[in-house]
């Protein structure tokens, strides 16, 4: 059975008090959750260590990791800091990453090794921009973003990662994709990792949806057999709206 997971990312939003009380509220409500789903939150890297005082059910990720292990690297966060921190996961690859700060496919593989080699879980991010999709590219578009991500890992390695398909096109638009679309293309990325890897790294891996996932369209998402859970970022802000999307498992 693949572990159902529902992650929060917060991006660059909370103060660190508001952010406290956000971790609570949400390690709170995970106590009567309706569903198996792994509840993780991403906040910003400020609140990283106080909120692991405060949550225990719920895990935590960071948004985002440095590609060295240390150094003078001004402005950047180790691994090994995360891991000291209290942090289990790491979102790699966002497509906000990738565009304003021009993140390419080989800096994001040297960052997960990194991660991975530090003890870190990376949630993995994909996704192509509209135009890809229009152009019918967006599977190559895919296929590139995860075999060079991915590039180098080991059976053991690539046990570690949980893999996000988020269409740029749906991230904070409010434009959703329809289960039909999130289905087509969570079983191409399930294919292409027993081309990659192979078939039992395929079915054990955890692949996540990410773009405007809200409590009211999550169950239909959530009903496909290659979706196994969410990576939300605007409704993560709101602990009764994220439990929702839990919740409609
Ligand atoms: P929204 O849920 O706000 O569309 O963001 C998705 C996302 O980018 C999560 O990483």
């Amino acid at each position: 059975m693949r572990k159902k997971i529902v992650a929060g990312n917060w991006k660059m939003n909370t103060l660190l008090k508001d952010g406290m009380e956000l971790a609570k509220a949400v390690e709170k409500l995970e106590k009567d959750k309706q569903s198996d789903a792994l509840l993780i939150i991403a906040p910003p890297y400020t609140h990283l260590s106080r909120v692991n005082d405060l949550i225990d059910n719920v895990k935590l990720a960071a948004q985002n990791c440095a590609s060295e292990e240390s150094g003078a690297y001004t402005g950047e966060i180790a691994p090994d800091m995360l891991v000291s921190a209290g942090v289990e996961y790491v979102i790699i690859g966002h497509s906000e990453r990738r565009s304003y700060y021009h993140e390419d496919n080989e800096l994001l593989n040297k960052k997960t090794k990194l991660a991975i080699s530090k003890g870190l879980k990376p949630i993995f991010c994909c996704g192509e921009v509209l135009e890809e999709r229009e152009q019918g590219r967006l599977f190559d578009v895919i296929r590139e973003q995860l075999t060079v991500g991915l590039a180098g890992l080991n059976m053991e390695d690539i046990k570690q990662v949980v893999i996000a398909y988020e269409p740029v096109w749906a991230i904070g638009t409010g434009v959703v994709a329809t289960p039909d679309q999130a289905q087509e293309m969570h079983k191409f990325i399930r294919d292409l990792l027993i081309e990659l890897f192979d078939k039992e790294v395929a079915d054990n891996m955890t692949i996540l949806y990410g773009g405007s996932c809200k409590p009211s369209n999550a169950s239909e998402l959530f009903a496909n057999p290659d979706v196994d859970g969410g990576l939300i970022g605007g409704a993560s802000l709101k602990a009764e709206d994220f439990l929702g999307i839990a919740n409609a498992y």
